[in-house]
C-alpha cells in the first residue's frame, strides 16, 4: 500500500475494517474486536490520497472509518461497495467531506459522531472569543519579543464583553452550549440566527434572567433574528456554529462584515468556507479594532495571504474538539457506528449518546445520517 504505514489490530478478525488514521483511546478498538473485525489502521500523519484509501480497501473491506480531511465521494463509495463494504463512519460530527447522497446511492450507511464535541467545541469558541477580545495572542507576542517595559494605563486595551450582546449563527447543540457559557459567565444578551427556533435556549435564558432578577440584577434577553444582517449589526461578538453547505458557503462576506460593529469579534469553529477568508483579511486590515478568532480555514491547512500577519486575528489549527475525552468519544462512536451496522443492530439517532462511552456497549448504532433514506431499522 504505497509508502504509508499501516498496522493491524486483531489480525484474526473475520471482518476487515480500514481506518485511515490512528485514533485515540482503546475502547474503539475493543468495540471492533468484539465485532470480529481485523482492523487496519494507517499510522502515517500525512493526509491520505483517495487512491491510497481505495487501494487499502481492495480486495475486501467490510467497513471504513475516514477523516474530515478526505473526500468521501462517489468514487470512494463505489470502491468500498466493490470491496463488499456495507458501512462507513466519518470520524467527525461534521460531514461536508462526505457525499451522503452518493453513499445512499451505493446503499452504504454513513455514520458521524455527534454529542461528544458539544461542550468541548463551545469551550474553544469561548476561548477564542476572549483571546480575540482581550488580545492575548498579540500580548504574548509582545512579551516574548522583549517589548514589555512596565505597566502602562493604555497598554493593549481590549473589549469587555460583560453585559453586551452575543450573536450565535446556527443555534444547534454547539451554538446552544456556547450561548449558555456566554450568558452564565458573562451575562450577555443573546441574538441568534437559525432556520429553526431554539425554544430550549430561549426558555433557558428566560429562566436564567428571572434568577438574576431575583438576585437584584438586570434581566437578559434572547431573541431570534429575522435576518443575518440584524444579528451582525446588533452583536458585540458573533460565533459561527452552522453546518457548511451551499447555503452557508461564504455566508460571511465583505458586505456582511461591513455591517458589523467596528470593534466586534467574530469567531469560527464550524467550517472555514463559511467565511470568505480573503474578505476577512481585508476587513481586519482596514478595521484594526475588529477582531477574529479562527479555528478553521477556508483551504486548510493553508491560510489566506496576510491572515497570519494580522495582530487582530487569533488562529489555532482546527483543535476546537481536541480534548482527550472528546476525541476518544468520537473514536468510540465511529467504531460503534460501523460495528453496530456490521452486527445488524437498529439505529439509535438520539441526542443521548453518553451510554456508548463506558460500560457495556448498547446494541444499537449511535448515529447514521442516511438511516431513513436507506430504510434502516430504528431502535424502538
Ligand atoms: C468535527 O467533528 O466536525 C470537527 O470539526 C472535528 O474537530
Amino acid at each position: 500500500m504505497a509508502s504509508f504505514e499501516w498496522r493491524v489490530h486483531n489480525p484474526d478478525g473475520q471482518r476487515r475494517v480500514v481506518v485511515t488514521k490512528e485514533l485515540p483511546g482503546r475502547r474503539w478498538r475493543d468495540i471492533l474486536t468484539a465485532a470480529d473485525c481485523r482492523v487496519e489502521i494507517c499510522t502515517s500523519a500525512d493526509i491520505l490520497p483517495s487512491a491510497v484509501i481505495q487501494e487499502a480497501m481492495t480486495p475486501r473491506c467490510d467497513a471504513a472509518i475516514g477523516q474530515l480531511t478526505e473526500p468521501w465521494n462517489d468514487a470512494m463509495f463505489q470502491a468500498l461497495k466493490a470491496a463488499g463494504g456495507t458501512a462507513y463512519s466519518n470520524y467527525a460530527v461534521g460531514f461536508n467531506n462526505v457525499d451522503v447522497a452518493a453513499a445512499t446511492g451505493q446503499g452504504i450507511p454513513v455514520g458521524n459522531t455527534p454529542g461528544v464535541l458539544t461542550e468541548t467545541t463551545a469551550q474553544m469558541a469561548v476561548a477564542l472569543t476572549f483571546a480575540a477580545a482581550r488580545r492575548t495572542g498579540e500580548a504574548e507576542r509582545f512579551l516574548r519579543a522583549g517589548r514589555y517595559e512596565g505597566w502602562l494605563p493604555s497598554l493593549l486595551l481590549g473589549e469587555l464583553l460583560w453585559r453586551k450582546t452575543v450573536g450565535i449563527i446556527g443555534a444547534g447543540r454547539i451554538g446552544d452550549a456556547y450561548a449558555r457559557m456566554m450568558v452564565e459567565g458573562h451575562k450577555m444578551d443573546v441574538i441568534y440566527y437559525d432556520i429553526y427556533p431554539n425554544e430550549h435556549l430561549e426558555a433557558y435564558v428566560a429562566a436564567y434572567s428571572q434568577f438574576l432578577q431575583a438576585q437584584g440584577q438586570a434581566p437578559l434577553t434572547c431573541i431570534r433574528a429575522d435576518t443575518l444582517e440584524e444579528l451582525l449589526e446588533t452583536a458585540d461578538c458573533v460565533s459561527i456554529h452552522t453546518v457548511l453547505d451551499e447555503t452557508t458557503h461564504h455566508m460571511i462576506n465583505a458586505q456582511r462584515l461591513a455591517r458589523m460593529k467596528p470593534n466586534a469579534v467574530i469567531v469560527n469553529t464550524s467550517r472555514g468556507p463559511v467565511i470568505d477568508e480573503a474578505a476577512l483579511v481585508a476587513h481586519c486590515q482596514k478595521t484594526p479594532d475588529f477582531r477574529a478568532g479562527l479555528d478553521v480555514f477556508e483551504n486548510e491547512p493553508a491560510m489566506a495571504p496576510g491572515l497570519d500577519q494580522l495582530d487582530n486575528v487569533v488562529i489555532v489549527p482546527h483543535i476546537a474538539s481536541a480534548t482527550r475525552w472528546t476525541r476518544e468519544g468520537m473514536a468510540t462512536l465511529a467504531a460503534a457506528n460501523v460495528a453496530g451496522l456490521l452486527m445488524g443492530y437498529p439505529v439509535w439517532n438520539r441526542p443521548d449518546i453518553l451510554s456508548f462511552l463506558e460500560g457495556d456497549l448498547p446494541t444499537v448504532v449511535p448515529s447514521i445520517l442516511n438511516a431513513k433514506e436507506l430504510g434502516l431499522p430504528m431502535a424502538g
